[in-house]
């Protein structure tokens, strides 16, 4: 499975598919949000695709005081559950890794099929953010670790 940087010109189709989907269909966060938030300066964003559509893609973000922080993981309907979602975030992990001893990321409180893949590939609860995004709804912060900073 080839993974490569998103080009602009499938940028307003990776949105589309994430704000059609949870968590983000469930958070209220559609399309416009999906789209600025693939264009914020300092995120890389890769993607697989399958039949020239995208059936994957993750975003990290390697500036700020949470350096290796995934910004997101989406597979897209109809490739879930056959492996896509694990490499992409290996793969993340991969350049994470070779730069910074910590991944970071944050899953909604009511995505626990997320939670438990989280879990499954080493994550660990590392805080948990109050009705973040939304009231009601907690955004719960995990970490990879290889060990400390210094
Ligand atoms: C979570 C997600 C990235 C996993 O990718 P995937 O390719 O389906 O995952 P894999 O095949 O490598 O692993 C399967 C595991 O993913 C999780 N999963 C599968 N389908 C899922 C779904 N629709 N929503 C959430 N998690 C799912 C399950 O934990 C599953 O393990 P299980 O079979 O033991 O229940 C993918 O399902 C997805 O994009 N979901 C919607 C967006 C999302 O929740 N992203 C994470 C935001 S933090």
């Amino acid at each position: 499975m080839k993974i490569s940087r998103l080009i602009s010109s499938d940028k307003h189709a990776a949105a589309a598919l994430m704000a059609a989907s949870d968590p983000w269909l469930k958070l209220g966060l559609g399309p416009a949000h999906c789209l600025k938030s693939l264009n914020v300066p300092f995120r890389e964003t890769y993607v697989t695709k399958a039949a020239g559509k995208i059936s994957g893609l993750v975003t990290i973000t390697m500036y700020g005081t949470f350096k290796g922080y995934i910004q997101s993981l989406f597979v897209a309907e109809g490739f879930r559950g056959e492996g896509l979602g694990g490499k992409l975030l290996a793969f993340a992990e991969k350049k994470v890794l070779a730069r910074s001893p910590n991944v970071f990321l944050c899953v909604s409180s009511f995505n626990t099929g997320a939670l438990r893949f989280y879990r499954r590939l080493g994550y660990k609860k590392a805080g948990l953010l109050k009705d973040f995004v939304r009231k009601g709804s907690d955004e719960i912060l995990l970490r990879k670790t290889t060990g400390p900073l210094l």
